[in-house]
């Protein structure tokens, strides 16, 4: 059978599950949706959101993108992140990575991809601000592994330079902004204990005034 129409058919028998389960279960998620966590993770086919954190439709908001990146220009992303954070009211924001993702391995090769080079030099930044550590690694699936997690990390403190982020704080002491790697090998998530609730660790120059005034 075409992979296209394995999907169908599996949706068929996803529906049968989920209905045998429950028989109410998508009469309650027609009415609405309340999830707690907006999760930012890797577009990667291996990494999927709700599978592998055994979490149902309804429960985590998702934007997966290459890489995992909170990257300030990207629209999309910004309109996730306000929608959840400001509509929603999502309590937690997680961003996701994973062991040996493919656009991390390509931002630290010196190889030309394409267009995706563009995407991947928010990494190659990334890389640099943490070139002194990394350069000391010698083993190279060390040095892959350990950008990754830094990778996130960088991430996590992109979320809390946002105003939307901030904003949140200032009003309702929320959402808690989080750092996981998970791990192909294992299925196993690793959280970074890059949790925080409040701008108290983030550098002077990025935290902002509730108001908002004339550039001049
Ligand atoms: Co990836």
């Amino acid at each position: 059978m075409e992979a296209y129409k394995q999907l169908l058919e599996g949706n068929k028998q996803w529906v049968k599950e989920m209905l045998d389960r429950d028989p109410e279960f998508f009469d309650k998620l027609a009415k609405g949706q309340q999830p707690q966590v907006l999760w930012i993770g890797c577009s990667d086919s291996r990494v999927p959101a709700n599978e592998i954190t055994r979490t149902l439709p309804g429960e985590v908001f998702v934007h997966r993108n290459i890489a995992n990146m909170v990257v300030h220009t990207d629209m999309n992303m910004l309109s996730v992140l306000d929608y959840a954070v400001n509509v929603l009211h999502v309590r937690h924001v997680i961003v996701c990575g994973h062991y040996g993702c493919g656009g991390v391995k390509a931002a630290m090769s010196g190889q030309q991809f394409g267009l995706i080079d563009n995407w991947l030099r928010n990494i190659k930044d990334v890389y640099r601000l943490h070139a002194k550590e990394l350069d000391s690694i010698v083993d190279e699936e060390a040095r892959f592994n350990r950008l990754v997690e830094i990778n996130v990390v960088e991430q996590v403190f992109d979320l809390t330079k946002t105003s939307i982020i901030q904003n949140a704080w200032r009003s309702r002491q929320e959402p808690f902004v989080h750092g996981w790697v998970y791990s192909l090998q294992t299925g196993i998530i690793k959280d970074l204990n890059v949790s925080f609730g409040s701008d108290s660790k983030l550098p002077n120059i990025y935290t902002m005034d509730a108001s908002i005034v004339p550039i001049g």
